[in-house]
């Protein structure tokens, strides 16, 4: 009992002598708006070691596998409990002809792939592939359709293929490739990037194919279909206007694309060595996803006011220059706790709009720019980015609790932002659940959370932090970064005053009172 009381009170002085405050009130009463859990979604595209050497070895590896997907990989995505898998792309997706990808491997075609790197792609992961996966992941499946290069009759088939449980050809296909029941798919994505990479097309011509594709995406045997348009890159707002004004409630969710990135042309900086200014560059950057998002769902609103139609930002996260020595076309990125910290203030931006976004994809799952998880031959580690998702999905399907958060600002020499991240739920069992974010790199923060009503029992808290800011796991050494218990956080009343650590990020958890 002494041994609590001083270390409390030491917790208490250490506390007291931190000079930035920030104060947060959590408006639990106003709770009503579910954190749609499909906002923890992830995306795996034909690119680089995402699929082949990340998720797919193949039976017959040398690395342990579980009918030729990774073991290691499928268990640790499993832990994150993801909601939703976007595959094939990306750009692959608008020159993927999925009949190539089904039937008995050795049969399969190979083609180029000429998005990235020019490599030969052997479709030795199809259709059937992906659909298991997603099965063994407990997750919906995110298929992207091809539009680009691809006819109606190959989406419609492909539709067909995969949910019809009738007597017709596909479904026939389906059997003859050893599948029996149609698996259940809803979200599909009729073309990807179509102002670029999937098509070089004007919004208005596009928005017509968007209404002449999604006509015969057809719904067999009570699978209902949830219709995504390939919608704008960042702050392309004239493509969302035409589509809304031209498509409006005929599609159901219109995607968005906004990469944490210094431009397409020229070095996008390292992954790991960069410095304090190109650190809060990224952080300014990253923070701007906010305006970006308003900017739309405002065009959003003006169409369809009662939000049927979502916000699907399926493409998000940094991008940085490829590690040294590794293929440019793959897009193989270290992750540090900067790259941390990009994906904890957007998610708690997201959780804040769970009224019109309906989706959201980091890109992407596994080796491809901001991964949760990273391979080399049998080896894996868990990216700092990775922790950030296990720490936040028990936001999923809770309910957002609004917050009202006074903290510093910092001065990038561009504009202020704010030190301090905040976003909160409460779960169905009534607990709530605070994830923070402390971007000061050198300084604590003296945390003070205003509760409706006093606490039951003792917070507690897992925090995510490093010895510095560019910290990052490497398969030598793979817990450089990784998250421990955190308890210094003092209970007053109603409450909670957390000695918040320089450059962490930090998830809480609490009970009220009845
Ligand atoms: O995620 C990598 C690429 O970025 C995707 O293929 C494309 O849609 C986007 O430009």
């Amino acid at each position: 009992m002494r041994k609590i009381k001083l270390s409390l009170l030491i917790i208490t002085m250490l506390i007291l002598r931190i000079n930035s405050q920030t104060t947060i009130n959590l408006h639990v009463d106003q709770a009503k708006t579910k954190i749609n859990k499909e906002i923890y979604g992830q995306f795996a595209e034909h690119l680089g070691n995402c699929i082949y050497g990340g998720i797919w070895v193949g039976q017959h590896s040398d690395i342990p596998n579980i009918n030729g997907y990774r073991a290691d990989v499928l268990q640790a995505l499993k832990e994150l409990h993801i909601p939703v898998l976007r595959w094939p792309g990306g750009c692959f997706a608008d020159e993927y002809h999925w009949m190539d990808g089904i039937g008995p491997t050795d049969k399969r075609p190979k083609m180029v792939n000429t998005n990235w790197g020019g490599v030969t792609e052997d479709n030795s992961f199809g259709t059937n592939e992906f659909l298991n996966l997603c099965e063994m992941l407990g997750c919906e499946p995110y298929i992207s359709g091809n539009v680009g290069s691809g006819t109606v009759k190959e989406l419609a088939q492909w539709i067909e293929y995969m949910t019809s449980d009738s007597d017709n050809p596909m479904a026939q296909l389906r059997r003859q490739n050893g599948r029996e029941k149609p698996w259940k798919v809803k979200y599909i994505g009729v073309g990807n990037e179509s102002w670029g990479c999937g098509g070089n097309m004007t919004p208005d011509y596009y928005s017509d194919l968007f209404r002449r594709y999604s006509t015969y995406c057809r719904e067999y045997n009570g699978n209902h279909l949830f219709k995504i348009a390939s919608g704008a890159s960042d702050y392309d707002y004239n493509w969302t206007e035409t589509l809304m004004k031209d498509v409006g409630t005929r599609m159901n969710g219109l995607s968005l694309h906004y990469y944490t990135v210094k431009g397409w042309n020229g070095s996008k900086g390292s992954a790991t060595d960069f410095d304090l200014q190109d650190y809060y560059w990224t952080m300014e950057k990253c923070l701007e996803i906010k305006d970006v998002i308003k900017k739309h769902m405002a065009i959003m609103d003006k169409y369809d006011p009662h939000k049927n139609v979502g916000l699907m930002v399926d493409e998000w996260g940094t991008w940085w220059d490829q590690e040294p020595g590794t293929h440019p076309g793959f897009l193989y990125q270290q992750n540090t706790l900067r790259d941390a910290f990009v994906a904890a203030l957007t998610l708690n931006i997201f959780n804040e709009y769970t009224e019109r976004i309906k989706m959201a994809n980091i890109a992407q799952v596994v080796n491809v720019l901001q991964s949760m998880i990273l391979t080399k031959g049998d080896k894996m580690v868990l990216t700092p980015t990775y922790y950030v998702f296990d720490m936040y999905k028990v936001h999923q399907d809770a309910l957002n609790i609004p917050i009202d958060i006074q903290c510093d600002s910092i001065d990038t020499g561009n504009r202020k932002i704010p030190s301090v991240s905040a976003s909160a739920s409460k779960d169905n069992k009534g607990i709530i659940h605070i994830t923070l974010a402390n971007i000061l790199p050198d300084k604590n923060q003296k945390t003070i959370i205003s509760l409706p009503i006093k606490m039951k029992g003792q917070p507690t808290g897992t925090i995510l932090t490093a010895d510095k800011i560019n910290s990052f796991n490497s398969f030598e050494h793979p817990n450089s970064v990784v998250p421990a218990k955190f308890n210094r956080m003092i209970k007053k009343d109603k409450q909670l005053i957390i000695d918040l650590p320089a450059k962490s990020i930090l998830a809480i958890e609490i009970s009220l009172e009845n």
